[in-house]
């Protein structure tokens, strides 16, 4: 009996954390402690814990008499709407979250057991960096969680949220994860801190401007998601979940959606008579999947392209759309690399993929060309090609020249392409394509303006339809917008059996 209530004692001790002064002080500055977190995270009652009795080994700057609660991280398991799930958690309020020796041990030992068992990791960051008082050890600790996490990518989904500081090299176990969520106004990413860049290059910017949620969601595309506090950041990671399998052994779960609209009446007036005006692409996609219900990927980031979450028929489907309201949904470096990464992150989890096409080519300019448009474009067709789960393409309006090739064409190994009667698969737009080819005749012409109109209408009539594509069998169909819904589910049903081959190799050199 005395033993066992020296146990719970322990247990006690440990799981206060840094006791009532440092949660207190936690909650002042916004943020949930490791704990409250992890509660939110998982299903009522199903977090089990591990290594709550690890402790550190430093004796530098006495830290032999120094009691580290848990080693300063939470770690174990539990169930997200009913699925297997690892987590760790950092806690703040010993130590500054800071990661020595056996606290990176405990991280690693969850990325193992999770590969093991195939379920999907969840890091909850929350910490001053490097411990200090480790040196070394603590250096190393990190440099095994980038290598644990790199093993790991591909196999299961890992998922980080930033919820309070991460700085210096900490920033890149984040960063080899499939997802970064960060919370407005409390968390950090940065390499070197504010005071530093002060020092060495005498600019001055503020911790938020530097690397704040909203600088990495719409400036540097370093994280993915965000959201206004921790609550709501770890339901939108709950939300995620869903979307995804546990391993690249598994399908995302399938839901039964129940009774849903498969003649979208509005589909068929949604594109404007009048080529040059824009139309909210997400319309689209809210009308075609599942109850209007998508999950955007680095919603704030390069958004003259669209990437989302979203279920069509109850089964999960990565969509990559142009967005024609921004930049006339051109293709540029920041939307190539936004589209290529998710495009290979659906790839590695089994979930299907759906392009919505309507683009008048990559976005011209020496500032897109000395930026490596070309190397980065070809991480798209790169992406594509590679790809194996199934590709459906619907094509809504312009698909001209590279463009066409790069957003999932059949060249690439579409599956099935759907093309809507206002679909315009050319070389080029009939003004630019007119002006060239007709060049001669336009010059030489009594009335040249009137000419090249013709010619432009002619070129129109005859070049910016889907059917020149569709009798090549470029297109496999033509269909009435209204049905795309259930074409959609039809075709994505039909293609779940899809194996492809691919040709042995060490790995393929994606253009990086
Ligand atoms: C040891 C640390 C620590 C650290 C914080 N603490 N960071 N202990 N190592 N890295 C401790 C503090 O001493 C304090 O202990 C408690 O955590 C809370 O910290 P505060 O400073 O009181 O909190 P706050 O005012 O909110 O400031 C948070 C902070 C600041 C901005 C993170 O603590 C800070 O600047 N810490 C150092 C950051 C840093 O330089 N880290 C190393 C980065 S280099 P008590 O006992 O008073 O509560 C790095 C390299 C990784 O990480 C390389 C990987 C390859």
């Amino acid at each position: 009996m005395e033993k066992i209530e020296k146990l719970r004692e322990r247990k006690a001790v440990a799981r206060a954390g840094g006791g009532p002064d440092r949660i207190q002080k936690q909650h002042d500055a916004g943020k949930l402690t490791a704990r409250e977190r992890l509660t939110l995270l998982f299903d009522q009652d199903t977090f089990v814990e591990l290594d709550l009795f690890v402790k550190h080994r430093c004796t530098n700057f006495g830290m032999q008499d120094i009691e580290v609660p848990g080693e300063g991280v939470v770690t174990g398991y539990g169930y997200v709407e009913g699925r297997l799930v690892y987590a760790y958690a950092q806690d703040f309020t010993v130590m500054g979250g800071s990661l020595g020796e056996m606290h990176a041990n405990k991280i690693i030992k969850v990325l193992d057991n999770a590969m093991k068992v195939g379920a999907p990791v969840v890091g909850l960051n929350d910490s001053g960096g490097a411990r200090i008082q480790e040196g070394v050890d603590a250096l190393s600790g990190y440099g095994k969680i980038f290598f644990a996490n790199t093993r790991a990518s591909g196999v299961i989904p890992q998922i980080t949220a930033i919820m309070g500081p991460c700085a210096g090299g900490a920033v890149y176990s984040p960063a080899l994860t499939d997802f970064i969520f960060m919370v407005d106004n409390t968390s950090h990413m940065f390499i070197t801190g504010p005071q530093v860049i002060e020092a060495v290059t005498g600019e001055k910017v503020d911790a938020a401007e530097l690397g704040g949620s909203i600088t990495h969601n719409s400036r540097s595309g370093v994280a993915h998601f965000r959201g206004q506090d921790d609550a709501s950041v770890i339901t939108d990671i709950r939300r995620l979940l869903g979307f995804l399998p546990s391993s690249y052994l598994d399908e995302a779960p399938i839901y039964d959606m129940g009774p849903l609209n498969d003649y979208i009446e509005e589909l068929n007036t949604i594109i404007p008579d009048n080529p040059r005006k824009a139309y909210d692409m997400k319309e689209v996609i809210a009308a075609i999947v599942d109850r209007g219900d998508f999950m955007e990927y680095q919603q704030y980031y390069a958004t003259n392209i669209i990437t989302a979450f979203a279920r069509i028929g109850g089964r999960s489907v990565g969509i990559i759309a142009n967005q024609p309201q921004v930049l006339a949904g051109c293709l540029n470096v920041n939307a190539s690399d936004k589209a290529a990464r998710f495009i290979r992150t659906c790839d590695a989890f089994n979930i299907p993929l759906l392009t919505i096409a309507d683009v008048p080519g990559f976005l011209p300019g020496t500032d897109q060309e000395y930026s490596g448009i070309i190397r980065h474009g070809a991480k798209m067709l790169y992406a594509y090609s590679e790809a194996t789960v199934p590709m459906i393409t619907l094509i809504t309006r312009k698909d001209y020249g590279g463009a066409y090739l790069a957003m999932s064409s059949r060249e690439l190994g579409s599956d099935m392409i759907f093309a809507w009667p206002s679909a315009e698969i050319a070389v080029m737009g009939s003004q630019g394509a007119a002006n060239i080819i007709f060049a001669r005749d336009i010059r030489a012409a009594e009335d040249p303006e009137a000419l090249r109109e013709e010619k432009i209408a002619e070129y129109e009539a005859e070049f910016n339809t889907p059917y020149k594509a569709a009798e090549r069998g470029f297109v496999d169909d033509v269909i009435i917008p209204a049905t795309t819904r259930a074409r959609l589910m039809d075709a994505f049903k039909m293609l779940s059996g899809k194996k492809v081959e691919r040709p042995a190799k060490k790995h393929g050199n994606i253009p990086l």
